[in-house]
């Protein structure tokens, strides 16, 4: 049996639809069962936990072998993780496949990075199976531009000509369902990028296009994106993390492009292009 927790965020509802597609048994946690029921439709076997209490995992781990892992936003992300873990551990879990990120290392300039591999390296010293999926910024997070890109015709970002080999959430949930239900990726960290690395400017150019109104990028500074996040509502030490991710890519470091979606699901790697022609009613104003 194979259990995924945070079924019912950006990732986790992709790896719900591609575990489905498979004919794969699983179950799913979520904090509330029934709105987690309209999401993610009828016949999905959903059990009531809550991970900032990881005893309340024990009822869903009973009877798992394989663990999709996942931590939301939270400031305490690298222990709650590591309870969950200790909590699949002691369950019987003998497989963890676990959402990282792009970059993510011990000596990274970001709080983010390194939290993910403090959490990778847990798993790997229990000795259980794992493998650590490492996604670069999402493509769905372009959704949070709908508003500006609609009203304004901009998407503002703190991020000059950096280039961000930016991936399709639906692509990362066919990975994980892959290592849920493959043999052969145990012990593999697999760098999930897109098939390219474009630019703000290209990819507001991409929404001109097919848009046919001209999309804008506005270059905004590191603190007048600080005062959006806030303002948006985003916590204190939320836009702090958000906004040592964005000047890790100022540096340049969030261009690399890996295959290792097409060689994995057997299927091309979505582009930025194909993310826009398949949300364009979200964006058009
Ligand atoms: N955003 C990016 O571009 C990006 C890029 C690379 C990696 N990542 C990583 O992706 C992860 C976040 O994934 P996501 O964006 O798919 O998350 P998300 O959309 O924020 O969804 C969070 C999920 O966690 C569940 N959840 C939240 N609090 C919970 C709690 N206390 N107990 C149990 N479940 C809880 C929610 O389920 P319920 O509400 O149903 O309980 C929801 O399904 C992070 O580790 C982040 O570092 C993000």
């Amino acid at each position: 049996m194979i259990l995924v927790i945070g079924a019912t965020g950006k990732v986790g509802r992709q790896v719900v639809g591609a575990l489905k597609a498979r004919g794969a048994a699983f179950r799913v946690t979520s904090r509330d069962p029934l709105k987690a029921a309209q999401t993610l439709g009828a016949g999905t076997a959903i059990v009531e936990a809550d991970y900032t209490r990881p005893e309340t995992l024990k009822p869903a781990l009973a009877g798992v072998n394989r663990l999709f892992l996942l931590c939301g936003p939270n400031q305490h992300k690298a222990e709650l993780e590591i309870a969950m873990v200790d909590a699949a551990k002691a369950a019987g879990v003998r497989h963890i496949v676990k959402l990282s990120v792009y970059g993510a290392d011990e000596r990274s300039s970001a709080t983010v990075m390194r939290d993910h591999r403090r959490i990778e390296r847990h798993i790997e010293a229990l000795g259980l199976a794992w493998t650590h999926l490492r996604p670069n910024l999402f493509m769905q997070h372009f959704l949070s531009h709908a508003g500006a890109i609609k009203a304004e015709g901009v998407i503002h970002a703190p991020l000059e000509r950096a280039r961000v080999s930016v991936v399709d959430t639906r692509d990362i949930g066919a990975v994980a369902a892959a290592a849920l239900t493959e043999k052969g990726h145990e012990g593999r960290a697999y760098e999930l990028t897109g098939p390219a690395a474009p630019s703000y400017d290209e990819i507001a150019a991409s929404f001109s296009t097919q848009l046919g109104r001209p999309i804008r990028y506005d270059n905004i500074s590191a603190e007048a994106a600080h005062q959006r996040m806030r303002a948006a509502g985003s916590a204190e030490w939320h836009a702090e993390v958000l906004g040592e991710i964005f000047a890790f890519f100022r540096a340049g470091e969030g261009a690399r492009i890996s295959d290792a979606i097409e060689r994995v699901t057997k299927q091309r790697a979505r582009s930025m292009e194909d993310f826009i022609r398949d949300h364009l009613a979200q964006f058009r104003a």
